[in-house]
């Protein structure tokens, strides 16, 4: 890998390699884009076929996380973390407060948070060593994020109908759900109260019964998700579902959900989608509910402000289906586009010097 061009390419600022012999730590932070403010984003603990492949990953995720950052209206960069290791044998104390005192080390230019393979617990011992992070229980936490992350799918989901069909109102319309995870029992519960008819699966029967059985949504298997005839797909589970294989057995107008990464491949699958027909709501936009929780906790967690802010993923997601439409683009290249815009203005007004420099002799 040539590593100043591929970090050059993407566009991040900096890359830090962490290394701690004693507690085994070997952590990379990527910074991606800081014009909005401090990098934020969750670590990830995984057990990564190689260090070039831990970098991919680290590169790919802390991008993502300025796109979503900017699109949402949040005030934070993109950054992101991983921890090369097996979290079921590799974590302890001593390797997480290692991983803290690197963070601290960057004074604020990242906050941490879970992500795959990371806990509460684990955010805590980060915490014994740096302030710089989030995604911490008890008061002035924010706690759970799936009911906001739900809320803006919803929203989203809402967004896209109206842009489809004239009303907003999801009454009468077939959504095929995929996962019966925290984020997909939250929406499922909008939706069966919009007057939706809701068809739910999951890999563990126990999780999809249980769903189903509290909220009147019907259960389908997991492989009948794809070829199911509905309204609206909503993916709710793991990422690169939408791919060569799936696409061509789909049936839907609207496909929106809270997984990230959908699309295998970004713009490949995205015109396939087109092309059938099918109305994508980028992932990342009708996702960003989480972000928008672990942002109100820099600021101050406030519950009522985070859940309005959620809600604003519907006009977020008009938006970006209006100019799509307008100049006959890809949903996924207008979100892109508008965060690419977002990010450009703002660097711009932050160009200009605004302090008070002592002047000697003037
Ligand atoms: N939790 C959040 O606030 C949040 C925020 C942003 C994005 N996301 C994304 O949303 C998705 C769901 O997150 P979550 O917190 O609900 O996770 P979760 O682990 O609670 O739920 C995921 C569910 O999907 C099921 N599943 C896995 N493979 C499946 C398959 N092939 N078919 C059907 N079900 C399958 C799992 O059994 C699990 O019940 C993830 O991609 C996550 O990255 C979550």
């Amino acid at each position: 890998m040539q590593i100043f061009d591929t970090i050059s390419g993407m566009g991040h600022e900096q890359v830090v390699l962490c290394s701690d012999t004693v507690t085994g730590l070997r952590a990379i932070i990527g910074i991606h884009n800081t014009s909005l403010g401090p990098s934020l984003g969750g670590t990830r603990f995984w057990k990564y076929d190689s260090d070039e492949a831990a970098i991919t990953d680290v590169l790919r995720l802390s991008r993502g996380m300025t796109y979503k950052a900017a699109v949402s209206g949040v005030n934070l960069g993109g950054g992101k973390a991983v921890i090369i290791g097996d979290p079921r044998t590799d974590k302890s104390e001593g390797l997480f407060r290692a991983f803290g005192r690197m963070v601290e080390s960057l004074r604020g230019r990242y906050i941490t948070a879970e992500d795959v393979g990371t806990s509460v617990r684990d955010m805590e011992w980060i915490r014994m060593e740096t302030k710089y992070v989030t995604g911490i229980g008890g008061p002035g936490g924010s706690g759970d994020p799936s009911p906001v992350t739900a809320l803006g799918v919803y929203s989203g989901m809402r967004a896209s109908a109206k842009a489809t069909w004239g009303s907003d109102s999801l009454a009468g319309k077939t959504v095929v759900v995929q996962g019966a995870g925290n984020v997909a029992t939250y929406l499922v519960e909008h939706l069966v109260k919009d007057g939706a008819k809701v068809l739910v699966s999951d890999i563990y029967a126990d999780k999809v019964n249980a769903l189903a059985s509290r909220t009147g949504a019907e259960v389908i298997s997991p492989d009948a998700v794809y070829t199911t005839p509905c309204d609206v797909f909503s993916p709710n589970a793991l990422g690169a579902i939408l791919n060569d294989d799936t696409i061509p057995t789909l049936s839907c107008a609207i496909i929106c959900g809270g997984a990230n990464n959908q699309l295998k491949e970004e713009r490949a699958h995205a015109e396939m989608l087109r092309n059938k027909g099918i109305l994508y709501a980028p992932d990342y936009v009708v996702n960003s509910g989480g972000l928008m929780n672990v942002a109100s906790e820099v600021e101050g967690y406030d519950r009522d402000k985070v859940m309005r802010q959620a809600e604003g993923v519907y006009d977020i997601t008009a938006n970006i289906i209006r100019i799509a439409s307008e100049r006959n683009m890809l949903t996924i290249e207008a979100s892109n586009a508008i965060a690419e815009e977002r990010l450009r203005q703002v660097r711009h007004v932050h160009g200009s010097y605004v302090g008070s420099p002592t002047i000697r002799g003037v």
